[in-house]
């Protein structure tokens, strides 16, 4: 098959793009490389250096004719999208329209969209949340995704053009940004291994911060894989289901840092401070339609996969 993955020099794009290669996929990138890197894009993909928003995208189609897009290109950030709403809505609304027009004028069969579990579904009643709780958006970076799910409902309505929805719980692993939704993993990670302090982030009533559902790239990169033959028209939470408070996530990277690395033991209380724009305060994805449907369960638990994310880190 072949496949284009717009966001491919990205972190969870380029893990994504390996897996599709590995598979014996033929995989073309398309990245502005805003926040993506050179150095993910894998030697056997053929690169576009190019915006989503460009009109040269529909050339690029033309040219490569690509059975499925996998769209991960995004401005990644909530903070960013409460700063600068034109900009997340340039990006994310108007380039991924520009890429579904593209699509249906070159006739692509499918595209595997990337939404956000972590933030379309707002300050959730159901919890964990599961797919058919009604999207409460409470950012424009999760208006954004809601709106472009709507926009995939009616291009298939419309054109019969297939699509399955990824709702990414918080993702991290090697290649991870601190910027994302699971920014918070990098952050801590880079922070104690370089012996700097630490900050978390909560609100008034949560002293030991937020909840969150943090999933590992590896166990995504197979919900992209079964996503390429299954799940169409529908939506499925990719997340673990399991609760972790972020004072809990800085004690297990703290220990695995601090069995890998010398740190000063005054680090291990970090510094606290309000929650910023956008911030949610609980998020918890039900995975079980996945399972079901999809035949994708997560695998790594947060353990193991903090001590592989490290092991990448260490070896840079
Ligand atoms: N990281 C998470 O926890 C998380 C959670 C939910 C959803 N997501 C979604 O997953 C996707 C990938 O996120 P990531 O965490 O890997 O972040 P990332 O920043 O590493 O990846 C985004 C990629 O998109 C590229 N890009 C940005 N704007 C572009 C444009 N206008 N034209 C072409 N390329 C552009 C960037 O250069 C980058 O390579 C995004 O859609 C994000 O919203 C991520």
């Amino acid at each position: 098959m072949k496949i284009l993955v717009t966001g491919g020099a990205g972190f969870i794009g380029s893990n994504v793009v390996d897996a599709y290669i590995d598979a014996g996929h033929e995989v073309v990138v398309v990245d502005n490389l805003f926040s993506g890197k050179w150095e993910n894009i894998n030697p056997d993909a053929r690169f576009y250096l190019m915006d989503i928003r460009a009109d040269e995208f529909m050339k690029v189609l033309e040219r490569e004719k690509p059975d499925v897009i996998n769209h991960h290109a995004a401005q990644i950030s909530v903070p960013a999208s409460v700063e600068d709403p034109r900009f997340d809505t340039s990006v994310n609304v108007q380039g991924f329209v520009n890429v579904l027009e593209c699509a249906r004028e070159a006739g692509v069969k499918k595209v595997i969209f990337i939404s956000s579990g972590g933030a379309i579904y707002g300050e959730a009643t159901e919890y964990p949340t599961s797919e058919t709780y009604p999207p409460q958006p409470l950012s424009p970076y999760a208006i954004a995704k809601s709106v472009s799910e709507d926009y995939l409902a009616f291009y298939r309505h419309q054109y019969g053009m297939d699509y399955t929805v990824l709702r990414y719980a918080n993702v991290y692993g090697p290649r991870q940004v601190p910027h994302g939704e699971a920014g918070v993993v990098a952050i801590f990670m880079d922070r104690l291994i370089n012996r700097k302090p630490c900050t978390l982030y909560h609100f008034e009533d949560q002293p030991l911060g937020m909840v969150r559902d943090y999933v590992f790239v590896g166990d995504v990169v197979k919900a992209n894989l079964k996503a390429l033959e299954a799940g169409g028209g529908e939506a499925f939470n990719i997340g673990t289901g399991v609760e972790t408070r972020t004072r809990a996530l800085f004690d297990e990277i703290f220990k695995a840092v601090s069995s890998r690395v010398d740190i000063p033991g005054g680090l291990a209380e970090p510094a606290t401070r309000h929650a910023r724009g956008g911030d949610l305060t609980q998020s918890c994805l039900n995975v079980s339609k996945a399972e079901a449907e999809l035949g994708w369960k997560p695998e790594t638990g947060l353990a193991e996969g903090l001590a592989r994310t490290l092991d990448w880190r260490l070896a840079r």
